[in-house]
């Protein structure tokens, strides 16, 4: 096989003809602060929610931050920033309304856009059974207020049960005597979430609004009402597992931080790309940082460390209402931040869940992958197979998985794409000097995607073993994958084995996102 044809790119100028074309054109209408307000919407969800007890407590395979999970949160905000830069001159440069698939097909060649297509189905879908997980926590929570009990094989996946509750082991039916033992809350709301989908569902600047101010008030209200619970006693020591345990913290709040990448994705509607895509950029990680520490501060100074470690060594705990049960706050108050935070996942969900089928939509147009996640359905308009096909993988995923274990496989996968992305960066800066860029990654074609990919591999080495093992085994599917499959039948060789009519053109027939990556 000729090597040069996995370098093969998609034509750029092709592509940004179709951006200029009669009825395909965005309008440029998002200023700096629509901009922010877009990053807050992507940014904040169950990663705030739900990662940030494993980060400051640890586990087995990894310190815990402590109270030193505030600095944590800076160390992966400056992360971000190199990356979040890094998309921004990527997504100015080929502004089509499109993916970083998109972008590294017609940048970087298709075998760097078939592994980020197929590391993207992390960020998206694995995403999503960590949400998933979250959700339910919450949910689960919720209900234990109104004084509706499930049994506890069915709120926890088998891992966790395994490895921290003995007795759900043994309180569990049995089959053969095997437990049964599965989250069913959470393949309960992606059910539902798929089911919403096929039929059809936009995203809205209104809906966005709302999500954004529920998402705030709710936070801020923890902040409110928590904040005479803190002792700032719980603060010594501030790393009780010295810079290592800040660093793992922050390789497991990277999770709370995913989403920012889709503010780049709007270069084309921006009304100054060059000044407001950095201000957005910068301005919705900045702001969001500011509400994580607020956040990290007051949890850690509620719950004390030790006894933080204690209570999840045996338990699969939402933090927010674990700190405030623990500060023996009032039951309405918990009521209110477990139903915000059920809100808040709902929305992230619906968003990622949204984002996956466009994403198989998109790879599957190119012939990379089979036809069938390439058709809409006739009546409610929607990429119904792929729809359905993230949904089951994403329920059945959440039935058994544990919460840190979908948090850390996304996160080593979004990294990866990250990193790409960077080296992506430098690469075209010589491939292609000439090509105009209304957006550049200040100080030169090295310095920012360098620390951005090397940051994104410092944060990834601090993950646990077995995410590095999956991911690789992830990786080498998907090569496996391509070359039966994708090299065969990729539309841009083969324009006829793909089936698909040349003149097909999907973002007609799909409803427009902005959460699009
Ligand atoms: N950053 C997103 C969240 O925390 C993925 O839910």
């Amino acid at each position: 096989m000729p090597l040069a044809q996995l370098w093969r790119r998609k034509s750029l100028d092709e592509l940004l003809a179709e951006t200029h074309e009669e009825g395909h054109q965005l309008k440029k209408v998002l200023g700096p602060w629509n901009l922010i307000a877009l990053g807050i919407g992507a940014i904040i969800g169950a990663g705030i929610f739900g990662t940030i007890g494993t980060a400051a407590a640890g586990d087995p395979s990894r310190p815990g931050a402590g109270p030193g999970l505030m600095m944590s949160f800076v160390l992966t905000a400056i992360v971000c920033g190199f990356s979040a830069l890094c998309y921004a001159e990527f997504a100015s440069m080929v502004p089509v309304a499109g993916s970083a698939y998109t972008y590294s097909y017609a940048t970087l060649g298709e075998l760097v856009a078939w592994i980020i297509g197929w590391d993207l189905l992390i960020e998206y879908a694995i995403g999503n059974v960590a949400v998933a997980i979250s959700w339910a926590n919450y949910f689960n929570t919720w209900l234990g207020l109104l004084g509706i009990h499930l049994p506890r094989w069915l709120t926890v996946d088998y891992q966790t049960a395994f490895t921290r509750m003995p007795e759900v082991i043994a309180s569990a039916p049995h089959i053969f005597g095997v437990p049964v033992i599965f989250n069913i809350l959470a393949v309960g709301i992606v059910t539902l979430i798929t089911i919403v989908l096929v039929w059809g569902v936009r995203e809205s600047a209104s809906f966005n609004f709302w999500m954004v101010a529920i998402k705030l008030v709710v936070l801020a209200f923890f902040v409110f009402v928590s904040v005479k619970y803190v002792r700032t006693e719980h603060w010594h020591p501030f790393a009780p597992n010295g810079f290592r345990g800040v660093l793992t913290g922050a390789s497991s709040v990277f999770f709370a931080y995913i989403g920012f990448d889709a503010v780049s994705t709007t270069a084309e509607e921006a009304k100054n790309p060059k000044r407001d895509m950095p201000i957005g950029i910068i301005g919705s990680l900045i702001i969001c940082t500011v509400i994580y520490i607020a956040i990290a501060a007051v949890f850690t100074g509620m719950i004390p460390y030790p006894a933080l470690v204690k209570t999840l060594s045996t338990e699969q705990a939402e933090p927010l209402t674990l700190a405030m049960k623990y500060a023996v706050m009032p039951n309405w108050m918990v009521g209110i931040v477990a139903l915000g935070s059920v809100i808040a996942h709902t929305a992230v969900l619906l968003v990622f869940q949204l984002g996956q089928p466009r994403i198989f939509f998109a790879m599957s147009r190119d012939g990379l992958l089979w036809p069938f996640f390439s058709r809409v359905h006739p009546r409610f308009k929607t990429p119904h197979i792929g729809t359905i096909v993230t949904g089951v993988f994403v329920g059945g995923a959440a039935l058994f998985s544990s919460l840190e274990d979908a948090v850390d496989f996304t996160n080593i996968g979004t990294l990866f794409a990250f990193f790409l992305v960077c080296i992506g960066i430098t690469v075209l800066r010589y491939k292609e000097p000439n090509r105009e860029r209304p957006f550049r990654v200040p100080g030169g074609a090295w310095l920012i995607p360098i620390l951005g990919g090397i940051s994104c591999l410092v944060l990834a080495s601090q993950l646990p073993h077995r995410s590095w093992w999956r991911f690789g085994i992830w990786l080498v599917i998907g090569l496996i994958l391509y070359f039966f499959y994708g090299f065969a039948h990729s539309r841009m060789r083969h324009p006829a084995v793909a089936g698909i009519p040349p003149d097909f053109n999907p973002e007609q027939q799909l409803p427009q996102s902005d959460v699009e990556k």
